[in-house]
């Protein structure tokens, strides 16, 4: 049913946890399973993803597919970070059953909302 690399996503996540001096935290969650999914990212002057790390109650395709998206944004710039798409990220994760296609809608969501958070935080800053 799944695929190695969900697999070894799930059993060997990366960059899980939540990382202490983030600058852009983004919580997601669906309504139907109940699962949620946050992502912390710390973003240099340079608009680059230095550091990014997640915390995800959820199933293991949930797992699986937030630990994929970190790995896809690391070092990215946050606009780079914008443009991934779940079926960017199902790809990489070489497949998932279509009922689990909506895990990985909510690991785009949870990038999506970490960018919009740091771009919030820059906002007031620069109005400050
Ligand atoms: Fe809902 Fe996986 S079952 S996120």
């Amino acid at each position: 049913m799944y695929t190695e690399k969900v697999l070894d996503h799930f059993s060997n996540p990366r960059n899980m946890g939540e990382i202490k001096d983030a600058n852009g935290v983004g919580m997601v969650g669906n309504a139907k399973c109940g699962d949620i999914m946050q992502m912390f990212i710390k973003v240099n002057d340079d608009g680059i993803i230095e550091d990014v790390g997640f915390k995800t109650f959820g199933c293991g395709a949930a797992i699986a597919t937030s630990s994929m998206a970190t790995e896809m944004i690391k070092g990215k710039t946050v606009e780079e970070a914008l443009k991934l798409s779940n079926a960017a990220v199902v790809e990489a994760l070489q497949g998932l059953p279509p009922q689990k296609i909506h895990c990985s809608v909510l690991a785009e969501e949870a990038v999506k909302a970490a960018v919009e958070d740091y771009e919030k935080r820059k906002a007031e800053k620069a109005e400050a």
